[in-house]
């Protein structure tokens, strides 16, 4: 089937599909290779990316990073990213407002510089998104913030380590620490880190260029080093595989019935996931190579409940939502991480899903059938989800807002089409 890519704002057309069946090989994390790069400005010299996925947030980020005076060379899923010895220490707004996830620059400039000025982000389509531990946990390094004209300028003559205590196991916060804790004087202890997998993918290269960092436990010590070097990896640092990517297939597999084998997924990234859809009634399987996965008849509902790795992330919700709309029974989902994370819901509901909402929760009782609708994606994730409700659908859905899926998905619709599934780009 053709793919047409019309640019920016496309349109996904979408048909009932299914069984699907072949393989689909997933990529880079997403929410791995932007810290990555992130880390580059840590050490001049250069930088090699490998199995760096091609999406839109990766331009952007390259955008922010040769905004810094940083050269970036993109081709076949690489990356060299050349850091110079000085840079510009600002991200302006015009990029922050495009990608949140460019906060993550704060903690290495800070930790290189010692100065750092980033464009305050707004809130999203999830609700407000504060940074207030970001920066908590950075001044207890050291450093001291303003805000002016809507930026942030922190400064610090010098971070000292110590310990950084996270109330909440935010994953930004975590990165900025960590990116900053590996130049301060001494030993940083973070108590009660995010643990998901790209974090693990952080520290490993971390220190892959000359950090000190280890697990105590399920602390986070980093010992500060006055030097770091560009990673020892001639073919490049290869990203691991992304989790939400995979678990995107997997929903697809749910939805449509059939056989899919999702190369390079890691099913121990999936745990909570995988058991969660084994109990809705898929069949799993995984070795080296990947993950299998089969569904030979409709799905039953299930409660689900959304909490920092290693529990059900909220990345999965929209998802697994998707999947109860046609399933056997009633399932309720709580939503612990993003409170307004439920937008979708009303495009979900325009196709004929039966949920309601009350405050974080939703309860979701399936139908034989959902019904084909214009509908919008307002962010990736529940781009993603529309898209499979899409392939449920009895005649077409039009998913419009198509950038946001591609700021996160590598040739969702070719993938798709690759397994069988009915779906064209516009
Ligand atoms: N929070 C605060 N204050 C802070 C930081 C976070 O109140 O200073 C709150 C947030 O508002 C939210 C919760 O803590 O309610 C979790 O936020 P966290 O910092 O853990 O998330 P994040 O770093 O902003 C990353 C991913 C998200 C993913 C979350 C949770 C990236 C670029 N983004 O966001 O992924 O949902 O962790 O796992 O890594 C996506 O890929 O589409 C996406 C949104």
């Amino acid at each position: 089937m053709d793919i047409v890519d019309s640019g920016e704002h496309g349109t996904l057309v979408t048909r009932r599909s299914g069984p699907l069946d072949g393989e689909v090989r997933i990529g880079g994390a997403k929410n791995s290779v932007l810290k990555l790069m992130a880390a580059c400005l840590l050490a001049e010299g250069r930088h090699v990316l490998a199995n760096v996925p091609d999406i839109s947030d990766v331009s952007l980020m390259c955008e922010l990073l040769e905004a810094m005076g940083v050269t970036v060379t993109r081709a076949d899923h690489r990356l060299v990213i050349d850091v110079p010895a000085e840079l510009n220490t600002e991200a302006p707004y015009h990029l922050v407002e495009r990608m949140r996830a460019s906060i993550v620059v704060l903690g290495p400039l800070l930790g290189r510089f010692g100065t750092a000025r980033v464009a305050l982000p707004g809130g999203d389509d999830f609700g407000p998104r504060p940074i207030d531990m970001h920066l908590r946990a950075l001044e207890s390094l050291g450093a001291t913030f303003s805000t002016a004209h809507g930026d942030i300028s922190g400064t610090a003559a010098v971070l000292r380590g110590t310990e950084v205590v996270l109330e909440y196991p935010s994953v930004g916060a975590t990165e900025n620490v960590l990116m900053a804790a590996v130049r301060a004087k001494g030993r940083t202890l973070i108590v009660n880190p995010a643990r998901e997998p790209e974090i693990g993918d952080l520290v490993e290269f971390l220190n892959r260029m000359g950090a000190e960092i280890g697990w105590a436990g399920d602390r986070l010590a980093i010992d500060g080093v006055d030097r770091l070097a560009p990673a020892r990896a001639p073919e490049g640092y290869a990203v691991i595989a992304d989790r939400i990517e995979a678990a995107t297939y997997l929903a697809a597999a749910g939805i449509c019935g059939g056989s899919v084998f999702l190369r390079h997924a890691v099913a121990g990234h999936m745990t909570m996931l995988i058991r969660k859809l084994t109990e809705m009634g898929m069949h799993i399987v995984a070795d080296d190579e990947g993950v299998r996965a089969t569904v030979t008849r409709r799905l039953s509902s299930a409660d689900i409940s959304t909490l920092p790795y290693p529990g059900l992330a909220t990345d999965y919700k929209p998802f697994l939502v998707t999947l109860l709309t046609t399933a056997e029974g009633v399932g309720i989902v709580t939503e612990n991480i993003f409170t307004g994370r439920f937008r979708y819901i009303d495009e979900l509901r325009r196709m004929g899903a039966d949920i309601r909402t009350e405050g974080h929760h939703a309860v979701v009782r399936g139908v034989e059938r959902l019904s084909g609708a214009p509908v919008r994606a307002h962010d990736i994730r529940a781009g993603a989800a529309l898209v499979m409700a899409g392939l449920a659908a009895e005649g077409e859905t039009e998913i419009a807002g198509a950038a946001h899926i591609d700021r996160g998905y590598e040739d969702l619709a070719g993938k798709l089409a690759g397994l069988g599934a009915t779906i064209t780009r516009r």
